[in-house]
């Protein structure tokens, strides 16, 4: 795995702070807008949406209707993690559905990915791509002016609850900044076994936010845990940023 296109990048932060996004995969299903308002009073920044289509990943979510219906529900932005077979046939029902960020996977077919990317871009949302573990970051070259986001998997997609991968961490998360457009989000996401334990890796890559299920869902106290999670991980960055 090789990505050594910016490991030496300078962060540049937009913000001081690592950002929490609270992942409703690991969450009670037949409580879904319940657990999306107590992410939301526990302080989490985000509502991150997985998005599986049984064909791109082994597991099967839920669709845009259902994010339609807990857009009502928050006010905090929704990033959609698409791990589905054609994300360019879909990207208009995810913007309607009120979707502020919309990532896929780089691992789908090719010719749909930068249009599809311009064209969330071109709605005035946050446009991302994400790599598997075992995806080198060079395989966002060609996509780096149309990229707000990059989200770094560090478990295999497809479930919550996995354990961290911190090769995968070490390798990417900072080289990451590098396939960042000029002007975009910029920022860089990191999606699988974040919680208190990883976070100081996390931090230490420079990470702009975090993503957190079951850390979150299983917590005794979700609040207690998103301020766990987000000061760690922020100290660290700090030690990172330039
Ligand atoms: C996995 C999903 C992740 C997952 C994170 O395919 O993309 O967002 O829900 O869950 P945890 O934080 O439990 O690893
Ligand atoms: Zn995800």
């Amino acid at each position: 795995m090789t990505n050594t296109r910016s490991a030496g990048a300078s962060v540049t932060a937009r913000r001081p702070q690592a950002l929490i996004a609270a992942s409703i995969l690991d969450s009670d299903q037949a409580r879904l807008a319940d657990e999306v308002r107590r992410a939301d009073a526990a302080g989490a920044d985000r509502i991150h949406l997985d998005v599986m289509d049984g064909h791109f990943v082994p597991n099967l979510t839920f669709g845009w209707k259902t994010i339609e219906a807990l857009r009502r529900v928050t006010s905090l932005p929704f990033d959609a993690h698409l791990m589905i077979a054609e994300p360019g046939r879909w990207t208009e029902q995810f913007l309607d559905a009120g979707c502020d960020s919309i990532t896929f996977h780089v691992e789908v077919a090719a010719p749909q990915i930068a249009p599809a990317l311009a064209r969330i871009r071109e709605a005035g949302r946050s446009a991302g791509l994400s790599v598997k573990p075992g995806t080198p970051l060079s395989a966002l070259d060609g996509y780096r002016e149309l990229l707000d986001i990059v989200l770094v998997m560090t478990v295999e997609p497809g479930f919550g609850g996995q354990s961290f991968m911190a090769d995968v961490a070490d390798a990417k998360l900072l080289a990451a900044r590098g396939w960042l457009a000029p002007g975009g989000a910029n920022e860089v996401q990191v999606d699988g076994g974040g919680r208190a334990a990883t976070a100081e890796v996390i931090g230490r890559g420079g990470t702009d936010v975090i993503v957190a299920g079951s850390a979150l869902y299983r917590a005794d106290d979700m609040a207690a845990e998103v301020v766990r999670i987000r000061s760690i991980a922020s100290a660290a960055r700090a030690a990172t940023l330039v």
